[in-house]
């Protein structure tokens, strides 16, 4: 369960986040839509503890993220791909992870093997790693300890379609085995796919929310989106 409690932010005069709440239940996946600045980012960032909001409050598991007391086993992140350092391999970013968390490296193979990066690629250093193969390897880093709550901000991004097409059902089987998802992504289509629920922000203010159906009332998303997102 994933609960923003009448969420600000504010950079100087930049309101990123302004009174946002909402709910991210157990066994759904929730699409965070939003242009580009919408605050989608923030967001994420201030529910996964790397930010403070101004006011409000957002929680993972009914506690704020620094509350947690096993992060590493409740809630799975990714936030930025490119975060890795570049000089390890993709296997190295993931042992790292398992021990920081105890896991066997038994876990460390499940998980590239569940990735597609099992073999060769997980060998190869992160430098070397398209944009896919690194979104594929911050998926894995972020499930390696089966979290019951899952933050991914755009980790469509860059994939091609045989990877979306995994990520969707990789997804959809974790929401039906009751993890709670939030997912930001740009490609509506995908996101059309996969969430039971749709939050669409502009401006740092939540402008929608609901089913798809609700939503769209026989529109598709992208002309939700479009109608509810651009400028008069
Ligand atoms: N560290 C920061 N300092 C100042 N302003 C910031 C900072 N981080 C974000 N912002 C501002 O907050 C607003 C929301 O940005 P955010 O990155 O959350 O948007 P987003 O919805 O993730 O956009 P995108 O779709 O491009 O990823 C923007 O106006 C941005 O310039
Ligand atoms: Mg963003």
């Amino acid at each position: 369960m994933i609960e923003f409690h009448r969420v600000s932010k504010a950079y100087n005069e930049v309101k990123a986040l302004d009174d946002v709440s909402f709910t991210v239940h157990p066994g759904t996946v929730t699409g965070f839509l939003g242009p580009n600045g919408a605050g989608k980012s923030t967001a994420m960032r201030i529910l996964a503890g790397l930010s403070r909001p101004t006011s409000g409050s957002a929680t993972v598991l009914g506690r704020p993220y620094a509350e947690l007391e096993r992060p590493g086993f409740d809630v799975g992140t990714l936030l930025d791909a490119g975060a890795q350092h570049p000089g390890r391999t993709g296997r190295e970013v993931l042992v790292l992870g398992a021990m920081m968390l105890g896991l066997p490296r038994s876990r460390v193979d499940e998980v590239l093997e569940s990735v597609g990066l099992a073999g060769r690629e997980a060998g190869r250093a992160v430098r070397g790693y398209s944009l896919g193969m690194r979104q594929r390897l911050g998926i894995g880093h972020a499930l390696l300890g089966r979290p019951r709550v899952l933050i991914l901000d755009e980790p469509a991004n860059g994939l091609d379609p045989q990877g979306i097409q995994w990520m969707r059902g990789l997804l959809r089987g974790l929401a039906d085995s009751g993890c709670a998802v939030l997912l930001s992504s740009h490609l509506l289509y995908e996101v059309e796919q996969v969430a039971d629920r749709i939050v669409l922000i502009g401006g740092g203010r939540v402008l929608a929310e609901g089913t798809l159906a609700e939503l769209g009332r026989g529109r598709s998303l992208e002309q939700t989106f479009l109608d509810l997102t651009s400028p008069i």
